[in-house]
């Protein structure tokens, strides 16, 4: 599989051909997700929430995103890698801004970083682009500024709002983003702001016609129980699965199912049976 790049990106919203994206953390996700041709990986920042546990994204800190994206990268063969700016990283200073999203490029060997705002950030950005890093831009529901949104909630309702969001996916293009999410928009919205732009728009919780839809990996897998919002598909129940198989683990060993001797190793049946016992270990490995 070729790798994907901005370029292919840009040609595969040309030719009407969806975008997939979806999120990882590790190495071992990025591995599988890469495998299965997702088009590109995000190192997302809600690693705050179904990693580290956190209610909200707000914690989540540059050198984290470092650490996560630089153990995704190694999993990575195929798929265009982001890697997500954190709260509090690109918010200070254009410098600073610049600064991070290096660090995510240079550390954590990420292909472009991700940011969350509209037309307020577009110096951000172009400085971000003039250092070497292409910019994904991300509108609607902003996670990170969930207290000032008032909670997880759709936006672009009201005809001055969907106005607002319509006029930020612009300035962030002309800044120089080279694609684009919607978060939590009325599907009216997104398509009618995914034809307007001639950068990739790809959705979550936004409809069907944006260029490509995004979904927390976790939540395609229903790793959690206690999260069902509508706008995500679960394609498979991996939570139940993994309680089952744990449960089933428990089991054995409490009752000596497990290990059998199909997972034992033993002196008798191995070859070099006079072999000193550190020998023998280093023949089986
Ligand atoms: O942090 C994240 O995972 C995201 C996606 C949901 C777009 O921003």
């Amino acid at each position: 599989m070729k790798k994907v790049t901005i370029n292919t990106l840009r040609k595969m919203k040309q030719a009407g051909e969806r975008i997939t994206m979806l999120t990882a953390y590790d190495a071992t996700f990025a591995r599988l997700l890469d495998r299965a041709g997702t088009d590109v990986l995000l190192v997302g920042d809600s690693l705050g929430m179904v990693v580290q546990g956190h209610e909200t994204t707000l914690p989540v800190t540059m050198d984290q995103m470092v650490y996560h994206c630089a153990a995704v990268k190694r999993g990575v063969q195929h798929a265009h890698l982001v890697g997500d700016l954190p709260f509090g990283s690109y918010q200070g200073t254009p410098d600073e801004a610049v600064k991070n999203a290096v660090r995510l490029v240079a550390e954590g060997g990420c292909e472009s970083v991700k940011l969350e705002g509209g037309a307020e950030y577009a110096e951000e950005v172009k400085r971000i682009v003039r250092a070497g890093v292409p910019v994904m831009g991300h509108i609607g529901l902003t996670p990170q500024s969930v207290h000032k949104l008032g909670g997880y909630v759709l936006q672009g309702r009201t005809e001055e709002r969907a106005q607002q969001l319509f006029a930020d996916a612009k300035a962030l293009e002309a800044a120089g983003c080279y694609a684009l999410i919607l978060e939590m928009m009325p599907s009216e919205l997104s398509a009618e702001i995914s034809q307007a732009l001639s950068i990739p728009v790809i959705g979550i919780g936004a409809g069907a016609g944006c260029d490509g839809q995004v979904l927390v990996i976790y939540d395609l897998l229903g790793l959690n129980p206690d999260f069902s919002p509508r706008f995500v598909k679960k394609y498979l129940d991996l939570g139940m699965l993994i309680s089952e198989a744990v449960r089933s683990y428990n089991d054995e060993v409490r009752h000596g199912a497990f290990p059998g001797p199909e997972h034992s190793f033993s002196v008798e049946r191995e070859p070099a049976k006079s072999a000193p016992v550190l020998q023998l270990y280093s023949s089986v490995k």
